[in-house]
């Protein structure tokens, strides 16, 4: 039984897991291939030093390319087997996956590698409909499966009790010159191959809005209307707070979300509240469950929209010198 990866397997799937999110998509990863096996690495020149100290945001985004790396593999036959952090001395290779045993992809597998081109962060309104309970489910199925959990707020007093939290770390968060300065960096006019396109950014935000937005774009909108009824808010969280818990983390936000597009929902990242630390001690406290919020989503049947730009595959992928 053959079970290597061929060189045009990776490459294919590198295409697929650099789709994944990441902060004002800055893409803060490198893949590279070795001994058989491909890696996943940080790329610290992409971490955002003001908006991510710690670099919580580039581990969250290279889990979610590790998911889709995983999902694209097990799609082509043969599933990865993957060591996280698998060089103590080398703390950048976020995970290490050789070829498993090749097996039939399962239609779940299938159906959540279709959603991969389709996801984007949608920051526009959402309609009124409320998501339906089965969604529900599988939302917080797909973060179990991924070994995290997802708290959906339920009820209006959750949500405010969120909102207040949330409007709170963004006022904070809101004062530092250098966060600001890194967010309109980001922001893109012209076409380019990262950061955020003004007009994905979603409409500018006004005082009356529940939810803080992050102001990336400001399409112009009618001033003094809601921005929309009541949206579905889901917090996703970890068992602990290591390096490895946030890859695991951004592996289950990368399922969950691509569980929300199969599913035709939208969703956006509202992760404000996660930068702060005592906000992020205040939601945990708030939702009474062990281990460690990780990032807040919110979801709900949405207009359409269109996948931002990303980076060529060549300009993360590192072949090895003797193939
Ligand atoms: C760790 C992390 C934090 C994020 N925080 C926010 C946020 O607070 N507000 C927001 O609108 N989008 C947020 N995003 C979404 C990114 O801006 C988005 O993924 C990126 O611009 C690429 O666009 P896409 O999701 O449409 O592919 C976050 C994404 C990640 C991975």
């Amino acid at each position: 039984m053959d079970t290597a990866y061929t060189v045009e397997q990776l490459r294919d799937a590198v295409t697929d897991a650099v789709r994944a999110p990441s902060l004002h998509n800055t893409q803060p990863w490198r893949f590279r291939l070795r001994d058989g096996g491909i890696e996943v690495l940080v790329d610290a020149t992409r971490r955002l030093p003001a908006t991510d100290p710690s670099g919580w945001g580039v581990r969250i985004a290279c889990g979610a390319a590790l998911f889709n790396l995983r999902l694209a593999l097990a799609v082509a036959g043969t599933p990865a087997r993957v060591r996280l952090r698998p060089y103590p001395a080398e703390p950048d290779v976020v995970a290490r996956l050789v070829p498993d045993v090749p097996r039939r992809p399962t239609p779940a597998e299938q159906s959540l590698h279709a959603a991969i081109p389709r996801r984007f962060s949608n920051r526009a309104p959402f309609w009124p409909d409320p998501v339906p309970a089965d969604a529900r489910w599988r939302l917080a199925e797909a973060a179990r499966a991924e070994l995290c959990w997802l708290e959906l707020l339920i009820g209006v007093s959750a949500v405010n009790a969120f909102a207040e939290i949330a409007r709170s770390a963004h006022r904070v968060l809101e004062r530092d010159p250098a966060y600001r300065a890194e967010r309109t960096d980001w922001v893109r006019t012209e076409p380019a191959p990262d950061g955020v396109p003004a007009a994905a950014g979603g409409p500018q935000s006004e005082p009356q809005d529940l939810l803080p937005s992050r102001g990336f774009g400001g399409l112009n909108r009618a001033p003094g209307r809601d921005f929309e009824p009541e949206p579905l808010v889901a917090v996703l969280g970890s068992a602990g707070n290591t390096a490895v818990d946030q890859v695991v983390a951004g592996q289950a936000l990368q399922r969950v979300l691509l569980t929300a597009t199969d599913s035709g929902l939208s969703a956006s990242m509202l992760s404000q509240p996660i930068e702060v630390p005592g906000a992020r001690e205040q939601l945990r406290l708030s939702l009474g469950r062990f281990g460690t919020p990780q990032m807040v989503l919110r979801i709900g049947y949405g207009q359409p929209g269109s996948p931002t730009p990303r980076r060529d595959v060549d300009e993360v992928l590192e072949l090895p010198v003797h193939p």
